[in-house]
């Protein structure tokens, strides 16, 4: 009977402290900011840019993006000067995913028509642990960049590295 008692009391108590947890059931608390794609210089692919920041103390990973603006969109990330498409990203517990010109970016293949400056491309990103998230990601002029980085030219690294494919 002791026991039992015990028992009940250990339980109650690890009840109360998941209780406590704060955010309840642990799911990751995506925000998704500074959205843009830069007006693209051929009909056939854009670039797309974005910043997913994560919360939580629950990791989570950004498993595939479509878009109706598009027939396919694919993830890529830059390393050592050549990108190549990866399967996902991963979005850190407490950080973030940056998709970002010359670095990790949303390649917008077969097109269904040439995206201008001041068009909004609606796309929804698929994460293995919050399901989808709906992005509005506004088109800025071809040489746009939150960084202002003079050494960046985000049209000219895609031409050269698209054209042999991957
Ligand atoms: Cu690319």
């Amino acid at each position: 009977m002791r026991r039992h008692a015990l028992t009940a009391a250990a339980l109650a108590g690890a009840l109360a402290l998941a209780g406590c947890g704060g955010s309840g059931d642990g799911k990751p608390e995506l925000a998704v900011g500074a959205s843009y794609m830069p007006q693209p210089v051929s009909a056939e692919m854009a670039a797309g840019f974005l910043t997913i920041t994560n919360d939580s103390g629950t990791k989570d990973e950004l498993t595939s993006v479509t878009s109706d603006a598009a027939g396919q969109v694919t993830l890529h990330e830059t390393a050592g000067g050549a990108m190549r498409e990866v399967s996902s990203f991963p979005v850190p517990a407490h950080g973030r995913l940056v998709f970002k010109s010359g670095g990790n970016h949303l390649m917008f293949e077969n097109l269904k028509h040439q995206p201008k400056q001041g068009d909004t491309i609606t796309l929804r990103l698929k994460f293995a642990e919050s399901g989808t998230v709906t992005v509005e990601m506004p088109v800025k002029s071809a040489t746009y960049n939150p960084s202002t980085d003079p050494m960046t030219d985000p049209s000219a690294g895609h031409s050269t590295g698209h054209s042999t494919g991957h």
